[in-house]
């Protein structure tokens, strides 16, 4: 079953996933919000990326950087010179492209995507994607600074406070979750491409020469956890970056891609940034940012590896991935196949009639889950419509207390995918969700 971009909008926002920003006001493009389902969504994903880069690691550890840096950064990061993209308006119709996303055929005839008039581009002009604003009252140029548009760069200036004060030695890694902000000229496709989102980086630090094995190495287990959150394996794949499309820093470069709506994209990025980084920030601060390896005597500027993903594309991966419809009785039944570790809501509790004391039990079962984690409680309409309802929302696992329930404490555990119900005691039954959600 393959899942069109509007049908993800319509479910997005008629179940509470993500909505357009101010969306009273009209909108404004290219941002959206989370819901309270899409903030569970994206919570549980991040606790997953965390659990797999620190806990389950000795070697990864974790950063929170501010998003606003000392200006120089950027200009040592290469993004106040270079993290441009060459822009293109239409004399015509006056919309605005990124010229290397135009036909090169139709770019040489000037010919505008949209509006098809020939010679109505203009020569392209180079725009930077940063956000500038200005810190302190009075808007002069030296106060000006970036909203970041890269997390890593707040992990790069922080390297030596990190590996002093929690006496890692290379090889070690510092991982991060935050928001980054890009003035992208085309945003689109929903929370594919927006002008504020959070990425999930992690910076491997290593010695020259142990570069290209480790990049090989966090390939392989960036994109066996996109399987481990349960993306399907066939819609994944490698793409390894040419020469000629390499960024600035980075010596090898491997999008881990996934096959969305609109064609094979770029999810996350694993790239070999050398030294280039740590050189330039020496270079710009004056400090002295060497490793010395005590084993063997040696100084040196780390290389770094780099995991970059992000987060809202990988909450996009995950709803498009787990979307399926089915034809059941004639009607078409909704259901987001979502992983149970990272589904919003873990189980809903349901009376199957509000009476012979069928609700006090059920919400009795629902205050008890809920210390383990977020349930729904709900007694409204027939039991097949809340069924479905919990479908559409991903909710793996729906408890309904019946008149059986009132006899042998037992409820039914009715499964998502499958459909199917059993009956379970309702002692246990936390632990029996647990086993089934996390496999403990
Ligand atoms: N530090 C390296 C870096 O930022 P990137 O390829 O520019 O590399 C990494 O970005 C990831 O961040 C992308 O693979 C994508 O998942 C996400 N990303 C980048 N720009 C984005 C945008 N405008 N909207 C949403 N996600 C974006």
């Amino acid at each position: 079953m393959s899942v069109t971009m509007e049908k993800m909008v319509s479910l997005c926002k008629r179940r509470g996933f993500i909505f357009q920003s101010s969306e009273i006001y009209g909108g404004i493009n290219a941002c959206y919000d989370y819901g309270p389902l899409g903030v569970e969504l994206k919570k549980n994903i991040k606790e997953q990326w965390w659990r797999a880069m620190v806990y389950e690691r000795e070697d990864v550890v974790g950063l929170d950087a501010a998003i606003l840096m000392h200006p120089r950064v950027w200009e040592a990061s290469g993004h106040v010179a270079g993290f441009t993209d060459p822009l293109v308006d239409c004399r015509q119709c006056k919309q605005r492209f990124r010229q290397d996303e135009i036909d090169p055929k139709k770019y040489e005839k000037r010919q505008c995507p949209a509006c098809g008039t020939a010679n109505s581009l203009t020569e392209a002009r180079q725009f930077n994607l940063m956000f500038k604003t200005h810190m302190g009252p009075v808007e002069e140029e030296a106060a000006i600074v970036y909203l970041r548009p890269e997390t890593a760069q707040g992990i790069y200036v922080n390297y030596k406070n990190v590996m002093d004060s929690s006496r890692k030695k290379i090889p070690f890694g510092i991982a991060q979750i935050g928001k980054a902000f890009r003035n992208e000229i085309t945003p689109g496709n929903f929370i594919f491409r927006t002008r504020e989102f959070e990425q999930m980086e992690m910076q491997f630090f290593v010695k020259p020469g142990q570069d290209e094995s480790t990049w090989h190495d966090w390939k392989e287990r960036r994109m066996s956890w996109y399987e481990r959150i349960g993306i399907r394996k066939e819609k994944l794949r490698f793409r390894q970056h040419g020469q000629h499309e390499l960024a600035h820093y980075a010596k090898a470069a491997m999008d881990i891609e996934y096959e969305y709506p609109m064609g094979w994209k770029e999810l996350e990025g694993v790239h070999n940034r050398t030294d280039y980084d740590l050189s330039r920030h020496q270079q710009y601060s004056g400090k002295d940012l060497s490793y010395f390896d005590d084993a063997v005597r040696e100084r040196f500027i780390p290389y770094i590896v780099e995991t970059s993903a992000g987060c809202d594309r990988t909450v996009l991966t995950c709803l498009l991935d787990a979307y399926d419809e089915e034809k059941i009785e004639n009607e078409i039944r909704v259901v987001l196949r979502l992983d149970p570790k990272i589904a919003p809501v873990k189980a809903a509790v349901f009376p199957l009639v509000n009476r012979d004391g069928m609700p006090e039990i059920s919400q009795k079962i629902a205050k008890e889950l809920k210390g383990d984690f977020l349930v729904f409680y709900d007694d409204s309409g027939a039991v097949g419509r809340r069924y479905r309802r919990q479908d559409e929302a991903g909710t793996p696992f729906c408890i309904t207390v019946d008149s059986q329930t009132l006899q042998d404490q037992t409820v039914t555990l009715r499964n998502r995918d499958t459909m199917k119900q059993e009956r379970v005691s309702i002692h246990g039954l936390s632990d029996e969700l647990k086993r089934r959600i996390w496999g403990k």
